[in-house]
Order: structure tokens, then C-alpha cells, then sequence
């Protein structure tokens, strides 16, 4: 089939926030344990962090990491993982039913993110603690000195502050599963309360409040606009989370997963917008998607999860998703999303980085690889950058299932004015077609250096493995011809395509 796209420099909706590249580590399964950290191995460094590991994930173009939960964060205690480590208790993390050695807390981990060079995105625990203990550890991180949490901090050997910008609100305050899971309005209330105690260290802390912990959740929309009307002129962010996984085989809705989450953006912009008019308040409040990724749940819920009073693994094997050509084409489709509202998403977080739903995984004293997933992150934080531009496709649609009927192809375009630079993202949701895709370069000027890639494969389901760990990878995509002001490009089925002009 064919399509068409349509897109001018001269028509931008928003600058691309490189916050929008932030990933998430939690304590969780084998993410900082045998995952980032695993002393015994053969590339780690002084401080027991795996090199290959470090590479990777600056590969990958991480810009903040949100820690350390997630679910995990509702249950923690920060004072547990500062200070001397043969002092650090032992505890018992529910969230996961594991063991916390807390050998890893942060000091190691703000000094393995200054090596990979990204920012540090704190969640405080909002869950079984409240405004004290958040106000402690923002003492803690970030005065530089003379008062007692400030001065512990430089006892236990750092100097500087952390300077911790972006702050998290608790994770997940809607959902029952969470330690301390509210109501919107009691939520509300104590978000509020901690954010502007938190002002009142610094104001220009940026911080974000829990959202939904998906748009299908039975207080979606009432709960945003609940938690806002608390809190609206004290927040920055209103955090949107978001996992899709193909059910009972049925491929096209799951390729459409990204149908679902524009209509997210879409709902959460519109509530936003609401309470700000109710309020009369010139305050900007953006979303921060700082949980968004493919991951299949359902394993979880019904082989993986951990039981039993006395069983307590550490650093089990939870969460650790292979994840296929059609799931990374489901990323990529997802960034497209994010790029689209670049406007009011200012930030989001892959979940998660390492082992646990994650682009690289490792073995315990062997190798590092690149998930499928790996690719389209990868490539959109290296080349989405300056303005997104209004973007307008004409493709065929299809039905599904779960979201009706969808179009075909999707795709986001970004122009950097320092470099010149467009860039195309776009997708192939198709099974069996190659869309012939044409697109104009007017406004663009002379094109001299254009080059695409992408990402398919003849088995929707092949994947990066242990056995096989290049197996699947980005390739040249040597359809792209440029004539005159026009351009076009085949788009394989099932694929992921970056084009830059
Ligand atoms: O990323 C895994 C879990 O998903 C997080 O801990 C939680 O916030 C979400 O439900």
C-alpha cells in the first residue's frame, strides 16, 4: 500500500525536552544487583559497577534515572542505604518479596550515574512515610552543609550536594497494590502538603505528581483531576504510566498499542487543562510518562511472583522480559507518541534499564547485550532533537480488536535548527504489507546527506538471546530515494524506521 507524510520546519509544536529520554531504576529483581552491580565480574570497576553494563546504557543515550522504585519505593526507608556499609541493614522489601542488602543506596548509585552521564530523578516514599522523611532526604541530597542531615551526608564521604532537580511524589498512590495506596483526595492532600514543604527548602525544585498508573485504571481521569485540584500550583509534572503486552495472539491491536497511549496524553493534557481554568491559574503543569515500556504482566501476576512467609530470595529473576522484533516496533511507536505531544510531555522514563523489562540484560559473569528495544530508544535520543514539527500521515487503516480501526503507518519528525537536521520516526503496523511512503522536503532546502534505517526482520517474533545476542539488528534501509523536493521509502511489514534528511 501507500502513504504519505507531511511535515514543515517552519510548523514546530514544541521543543524536544531531553528529559523525555530518562529511563528507571528500580531495586527490583536483578536491575541494581547482578544487573548495574556485580563486583565479581570480569569488567567491573573499583566500586564493583560493570563497565560493559556502563557502556551500554551511555550507548543508549539514558538522559535522567528515575530511583529507586516503583512499587519498591513505598516500603523504603532512605536512612537504610547511606552510611557505612557493614552498618546497613538487611530488610525485607514487599513490593517484590525479595531481600534489600541495601549495599547499593545513593551515594553508589549518584556516582554510577555521573559515570554514564545522566541526571538523578528521586521518588520519596509517599506511601508508608510522609512530608518529614521527604524533607530529610531532600536535606540530606541537597544542602551543601551546615545543618545535621547535610553534615551526614558529607560524614559518609560526599562532599557536594547531589543537587537532586526533579522529584517524584510517591509511585503509584492509585493503585491497590501499592504500600499505602490512597484515595484521590487523601493523595491530594499529603502530595501537596510535601511538595510545598519541599518549596520551601527550594523553589525551584522541579516536582511531579502520581498520575494513573494506567488510562485503564476505574479512577482514570476522576483521580488527575482529584489530586490536581489539590496540588495544581505546587507541581510541575502529573506522571502518566503505561505497559502494553500482546494478548491471546492478537498481534495487530499490540502493534496499535501507541493508539492507546496518545489518547492518555490526550485525556491528561485536557484535565490538566481543566483544573488550571477552574483554578484561574497561569501555572503550566506538563506530564511526566515516567513509567511507559512492553512488558508482559501477565507472566508476572500468574508464574513469576514470589510467596511465602519465609522466602525471601535476593536479586531474584523477576520481570526479566525477552523482548521481539514486534515489541521494540511497539517502542519505537511509543516514542513516536511521546514526540507528538513533545509539548506537554517534557519528560519520561523507559521502565526500566537493566534485566527487569529492560533494553540490556546481563548474565552474572558473562555478557551484556542490546534487546530489540534497545534500537529505537537509542536512535530517537541520539537523533530527535531541537523542535518536534506538526506531523500528518495519509496511510490505510486497519481494525483491531482492542482499539478499532487504526491507521497503518505512524510516524513523529523533529528539526534541529543548530544542525540542520530533520529527522523522521515512523512505524509499519502492518503484518503483511510494505507501505510505499512518500513525503516532501519543502521548507527543508537543499538535502544532501539522507540516509534511513530500520528495524524488522522476517520473524515478527525474533529476538536478541543469551545464545543469540545479535540476532536482530538495525539495517540500512536502501529504499530511500530523494528527487526534486520529494522523497520516498518502503517500509517493511512490522517495522520501525528512522530517516534523516
Ligand atoms: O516497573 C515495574 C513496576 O511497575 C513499578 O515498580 C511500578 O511502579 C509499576 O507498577
Amino acid at each position: 500500500s501507500t502513504a504519505r507524510l507531511f511535515f514543515d520546519p517552519r510548523l514546530a509544536i514544541g521543543p524536544v525536552n531531553r528529559r523525555v529520554f530518562g529511563s528507571f531504576v528500580e531495586h527490583l529483581g536483578r536491575a541494581v544487583y547482578d544487573g548495574i552491580y556485580e563486583p565479581g565480574h570480569p569488567s567491573a570497576d573499583e566500586r564493583g559497577f560493570r563497565t560493559d553494563v556502563m557502556e551500554l546504557v551511555t550507548e543508549l543515550g539514558v538522559s535522567a534515572v528515575r530511583y529507586p522504585g516503583g512499587n519498591f519505593v513505598s516500603g523504603f526507608r532512605w536512612e537504610d542505604s547511606v552510611g557505612p556499609r557493614d552498618e546497613r541493614p538487611t530488610r525485607l522489601d514487599l513490593a517484590w518479596h525479595s531481600t534489600e542488602s541495601n549495599e547499593i543506596g545513593l551515594h553508589e548509585f549518584a556516582s554510577w550515574l555521573e559515570s554514564v552521564g545522566s541526571e538523578l530523578m528521586l521518588a520519596v516514599n509517599l506511601g508508608t512515610r510522609g512530608t518529614l522523611e521527604a524533607l530529610d532526604l531532600l536535606e540530606y541530597s541537597n544542602r551543601e552543609s551546615g545543618s545535621a542531615l547535610a553534615d551526614r551526608r558529607i560524614a559518609n564521604g560526599r562532599t557536594e550536594a547531589f543537587d537532586v532537580r526533579m522529584w517524584c511524589l510517591g509511585n503509584e498512590m492509585d493503585g491497590p497494590w501499592q504500600l499505602g495506596h490512597r484515595s484521590a483526595d487523601d493523595y491530594g492532600k499529603l502530595a501537596a502538603q510535601t511538595a510545598r514543604a519541599m518549596r520551601m527548602f527550594d523553589p525551584a525544585l522541579e516536582v511531579v505528581v502520581c498520575g494513573s498508573s494506567s488510562r485503564h485504571m476505574p479512577t482514570f481521569g476522576e483521580w488527575e483531576r482529584v489530586v490536581l485540584s489539590h496540588s495544581y500550583d505546587d507541581v510541575d509534572y502529573i506522571s502518566c504510566h503505561a505497559y502494553y503486552e500482546e494478548k491471546n495472539g492478537d498481534l495487530g491491536s499490540f502493534l496499535a498499542s501507541a493508539v492507546d497511549m496518545d489518547a492518555f496524553i490526550e485525556s491528561v493534557v485536557a484535565t490538566i487543562d481543566h483544573v488550571k481554568a477552574v483554578k484561574g491559574s497561569d501555572h503550566v503543569v506538563n506530564i511526566s510518562f515516567d513509567e511507559w515500556n512492553v512488558w508482559y504482566n501477565d507472566r508476572f501476576e500468574n508464574v513469576d511472583k514470589i510467596t511465602g512467609a519465609q522466602n525471601w530470595p535476593v536479586a531474584p529473576r523477576l520481570l526479566e522480559d525477552s523482548y521481539s522484533v514486534a515489541d521494540a516496533v511497539v517502542v519505537g511507536n511509543l516514542l513516536i507518541s511521546l514526540l507528538k505531544r513533545a509539548d506537554r510531555v517534557t519528560s519520561a522514563s523507559l521502565a526500566q534499564l537493566v534485566n527487569v523489562i529492560a533494553p540490556i540484560m546481563t548474565e552474572p559473569g558473562g555478557i551484556a547485550w542490546r534487546q530489540t528495544t534497545f534500537f529505537p530508544f537509542a536512535l530517537t535520543s541520539a537523533l530527535a532533537a531541537g523542535s518536534a514539527l506538526a506531523t500528518r500521515v495519509e496511510s490505510d487503516s486497519y481494525d483491531t480488536e482492542t482499539y478499532g480501526r487504526v491507521p497503518v503507518v505512524d510516524a513523529a519528525t523533529t528539526f534541529d535548527e543548530a544542525t540542520g537536521r530533520t529527522s523522521v520516526f515512523v512505524v509499519n503496523r502492518s503484518q503483511s504489507e510494505t507501505v510505499s511512503l512518500a513525503f516532501d522536503l519543502t521548507g527543508l532546502g537543499a538535502v544532501t546527506d539522507a540516509r534511513a534505517q530500520t528495524l524488522t526482520d522476517d520473524d515478527a517474533y525474533a529476538a536478541n538471546t543469551l545464545a543469540d545476542p545479535e540476532r536482530v539488528a538495525m539495517c540500512p534501509n536502501d529504499t530511500l530515494v530523494l528527487a526534486d523536493a520529494a522523497g520516498s521509502i518502503d517500509l517493511p511489514p512490522v517495522s520501525w524506521t528512522v530517516i534523516t534528511l
